[in-house]
C-alpha cells in the first residue's frame, strides 16, 4: 500500500508548476507528496503552499516548502489530499487524520483539487469508514443524540483516555451508518444540526482521483 500512496503522491506533484500556489494536504499518502514536493522546490521549482493541518504545517516547513495564508492570495491552484474513501462520482470521505475542516476549507478555494490514494481506498459505496463529524465540545451530547436520530451509531473519537481535539479546538465524531446512498442530502443535513461545525463528505469535490495499484498509477476524471 505504501508504494501505491508514493506513486499516486509522485504523479500529483509532477502536475504542480512555478508560480503555482498549492494546497498541501493532510495524512500519510499527502505527508508523501509533501516529501516530493520539498525535494523539487529545493531542486528550484518555484511554488507557495498552504497546508491543512499543523502537522502539514510543520513537515513543509521542515521540507523548505514557503507557506502563505489565505490574506496574502485567497485561491490556491492546486490541491493535493488523500481519502478515506472514494465512490465511483469521485465523492469521498475524509477525515480519518482529523483535519476534515481546514482541508475542505483548502480543497474549496482550489481551482483544481486531486486525491491521491492507494487501492484499498476505492468503494462502491460509502460508509464502511466511519463518517467523521467535527463538532464543537459544547454540547457535543446533544449533536450525538440526534446523529442515533438520523440512523448513525456515533462515537466520540479519543486520543487515550481525552476526546481527541482538533487543530480548531473541536471534538469529533466518528459515525457509523450502514452505507450512504444520498450523499449530498446526508452532508447538507448533518451540517444543518447546531453544534456541527463540519463533516467529512466531500461531495463533487474531487477533480481528479490518482489512484497507485500494484506499480500503476491510474487516473480518473469527475465527468
Ligand atoms: C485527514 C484525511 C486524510 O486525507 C485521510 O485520512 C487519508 O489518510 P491516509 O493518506 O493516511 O490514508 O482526510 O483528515
Amino acid at each position: 500500500m505504501s508504494l501505491e500512496k508514493q506513486n499516486a503522491a509522485r504523479t500529483a506533484v509532477d502536475q504542480i508548476e512555478d508560480g503555482m500556489l498549492v494546497g498541501l494536504g493532510t495524512g500519510s499518502t499527502a505527508a508523501f507528496a509533501i516529501s516530493y514536493l520539498g525535494e523539487k522546490v529545493r531542486s528550484g521549482l518555484t511554488i507557495s503552499a498552504i497546508p491543512t493541518s499543523e502537522a502539514s504545517k510543520k513537515q513543509a516547513q521542515s521540507e523548505g516548502i514557503p507557506l502563505i495564508d489565505f490574506e496574502t492570495s485567497p485561491s490556491i491552484d492546486l490541491c493535493i489530499d488523500g481519502a478515506d474513501e472514494i465512490d465511483s462520482e469521485l465523492n469521498m470521505i475524509k477525515g480519518g487524520g482529523g483535519a476534515l475542516l481546514r482541508e475542505k476549507i483548502v480543497a474549496s478555494s482550489a481551482k483544481r483539487y486531486l486525491i491521491i490514494i492507494d487501492s484499498s481506498k476505492q468503494v462502491e459505496t460509502l460508509g464502511t469508514f466511519p463518517l467523521p463529524v467535527e463538532v464543537i465540545p459544547f454540547g457535543w451530547q446533544v449533536v450525538s443524540r440526534k446523529l442515533k436520530e438520523m440512523n448513525a451509531s456515533p462515537e466520540l473519537r479519543k486520543s487515550g483516555p481525552q476526546p481527541f481535539v482538533t487543530d480548531e479546538g473541536n471534538y469529533i465524531l466518528d459515525c457509523r451508518f450502514n452505507s450512504i446512498l444520498e450523499v449530498e442530502q446526508l452532508e447538507t443535513e448533518l451540517n444543518r444540526i447546531p453544534g456541527v461545525v463540519e463533516n467529512g463528505l466531500f461531495v463533487a469535490m474531487c477533480d481528479q482521483m490518482i489512484m497507485g495499484k500494484g506499480d500503476q498509477v491510474i487516473l480518473k476524471e469527475r465527468r
